[in-house]
């Protein structure tokens, strides 16, 4: 069995972890190893930077390249292996969470992101120019709005939880943005839809691209 590599995107806020589990399930049902993993974090360094960029203020260039800095670690210690073992790897979060929030988000510049994603992810499991990018990107859309209403009150926000609504929209701009330049490694879900539809349009969309039986 190939490697497969899926990522799970969106605001916070948008309800994506609940599914990320179940996907998990059905994948382990299906026969697969499944390697469930998340962003920023997934190795003990990255995790030792996921705090830092969730809780220290910083500037948009320092905090893309913590983000970097993590990916690239959690990428050749954890990603790498596990899609050259056959794994379906599911990731929550991963490169387009940096265009979104640090991109669209912060407003940081896209051609310098654009270059520290072609450094990151150069890898020489692939041939040149051995980009890795995931097979399929799931985002959770959400209304910023509808997203507040649900977080409101759910825990202590961190740096980007306790962002205004206005953030979140330009985030939200952002993936529109990664998913209109690369239209076919997206499946947009409508997130604002009951759990068990969002669900249903996740799995629908997994099995119509034949990743899952
Ligand atoms: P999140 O994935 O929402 O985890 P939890 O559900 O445990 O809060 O938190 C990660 C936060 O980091 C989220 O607010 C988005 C942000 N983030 C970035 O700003 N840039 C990135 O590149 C990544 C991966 C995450």
């Amino acid at each position: 069995m190939s490697g497969l590599f899926l990522t799970f995107e969106g605001i916070d806020g948008a309800g994506k972890s609940t599914h990320i589990e179940a996907l998990a399930a059905a994948f382990r049902a299906a026969g697969r190893t499944v390697t469930l993993t998340r962003e920023p974090g997934g190795t003990p360094l990255a995790e030792k930077l996921r705090t830092l960029a969730l809780n220290d203020p910083m500037d948009a260039l320092t905090e893309a390249l913590v983000m970097f800095a993590a990916r690239r670690d959690h990428l050749l210690q954890v990603i790498e292996p596990a899609l050259a073992r056959g794994d379906a790897v599911l990731c929550d979060r991963f490169t387009d969470a940096t265009f979104a929030y640090q991109g669209g988000g912060r407003g940081f510049d896209l051609a310098v992101l654009s270059q520290l994603e072609r450094w990151v992810q150069s890898v020489p499991a692939l041939p040149a120019p051995g980009l890795r990018q995931p097979d399929l990107t799931v985002w959770f859309d959400l209304d910023p709005s509808v997203a507040a209403q649900r977080l409101a009150g759910a825990r202590v926000p961190d740096k980007f939880e306790s962002q205004p609504q206005e953030f979140f929209a330009r985030v939200s701009g952002g993936y529109a943005a990664r998913m209109q330049a690369d239209p076919k490694r997206f499946l947009r879900v409508d997130a604002e839809q009951s759990r068990q539809q969002v669900w249903h349009d996740v799995q629908a969309g997994v099995r119509a691209r034949g990743l899952l039986p």
